[in-house]
């Protein structure tokens, strides 16, 4: 079974180390994304803010945003020692401040340097270098580029490609925007599994649901799911079972949800604000009784001094109260 089966996409803000874990109380074999974390940033920056983890993480993988080859293998030999699964290159990210940065979706148009940079990290490190891109960049509506630019990084010795099955377009659309409004060809991703069957080409992009997830596996090794798994992380809690015939980790919302609130205790202890990692979980309880009246709780920014722990008792203490005056 690929090791790229099934994954939630790396989301800057979002995929932080705090959402990882509360991940990772829902399904065990899903593979997980840090944010994009830029070159720069790493190499100049705090380098344990960027890129500390917890070993229930596993399996993870870094991705990095750049171009520059010697800081590309500089990062990848970082995400080496810190125990990371995968370094996996940003080649889809349409904002105008990756664009300044020249990496991010618009290095499509250069496959060549990608393929430096893929080089590069290959030769510094043994961990899987993985790409993750468009299927087009502005108007170019042509499955033959996509298909070039996955041959091109090939050769250079990549041998997983992400693809977020949409172009990106450089001018015009803010970031959200080019997560909606340029359309899906999840075709042209099967074709590519076609044409490149010893690659691993996952596909990424607007799939929501399980039996959408399982149609695709039918056609390329991996699904990977973005705001799907985000909004409505319980849907994770049945994927371990379905997808990779294991019993997962989550026996019911209310034990992830003291699990999770075990670790919210733990990161105001080592001192960190428990709100900046809970909302994270605030979709937990969708679609069932009362599951507005907890996020409201849990986000409200007066309990931010308090511990997760007593919150969580004051919360059942009302809900109990609630209950029975309604009875
Ligand atoms: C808030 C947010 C931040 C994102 N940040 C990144 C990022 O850092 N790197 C990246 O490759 N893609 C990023 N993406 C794109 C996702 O990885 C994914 O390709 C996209 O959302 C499409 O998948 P989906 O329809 O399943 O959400 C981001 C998406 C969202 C919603």
């Amino acid at each position: 079974m690929s090791p790229w089966r099934l994954s939630v996409a790396p989301m800057l803000d979002w995929t932080d180390r705090h959402c990882r874990h509360f991940h990772r109380l829902l399904t065990r074999r899903t593979r997980l994304y840090t944010e994009m974390v830029t070159t720069g940033a790493l190499l100049h920056g705090d380098q344990s803010r960027h890129l500390d983890f917890g070993e229930i993480e596993h399996p993870v993988a870094l991705q990095l945003g750049g171009s520059e080859p010697a800081d590309l293998a500089a990062c990848a030999r970082l995400a080496a020692k810190w125990g990371y699964d995968e370094v996996n290159l940003n080649c889809g990210c349409p904002s105008e401040r990756v664009q300044r940065g020249a990496f991010g979706a618009c290095l499509m148009a250069e496959p060549a340097t990608v393929a430096d940079g893929v080089r590069a990290m290959r030769d510094a490190v043994d961990l899987p270098i993985t790409v993750k891109h468009r299927i087009g960049i502005d108007r170019i509506e042509s499955y033959d580029f996509v298909r070039d630019f996955v041959g091109q990084i090939a050769e250079a010795g990549c041998e997983v490609f992400i693809v977020h099955a949409r172009n990106a377009w450089l001018k015009g659309l803010s970031p959200k925007e080019n997560r909606e409004i340029p359309p899906l060809r999840h075709e042209w991703v099967w074709q590519l599994k076609r044409d490149f069957p010893a690659l691993t080409i996952v596909i990424n992009g607007g799939i929501r649901d399980d039996d959408e997830i399982a149609r695709h596996l039918a056609h390329v090794d991996g699904v990977m799911v973005g705001r799907q798994a985000y909004h409505e992380p319980w849907q994770m809690a049945g994927w371990d079972a379905r997808f990779f015939g294991e019993p997962g980790p989550a026996a019911s919302r209310e034990a992830v949800e003291s699990a999770w609130i075990e670790y919210l205790d733990g990161v105001q202890t080592g001192g960190r604000p428990w709100p900046t990692a809970m909302r994270h979980a605030l979709g937990l309880w969708n679609g069932q009784r009362g599951a507005r009246v907890w996020r409201q709780f849990w986000s409200d920014h007066r309990h931010r001094e308090a511990r997760p722990s007593e919150l969580a008792r004051r919360f059942h203490d009302l809900a109990r109260q609630a209950g029975s005056a309604s009875n």
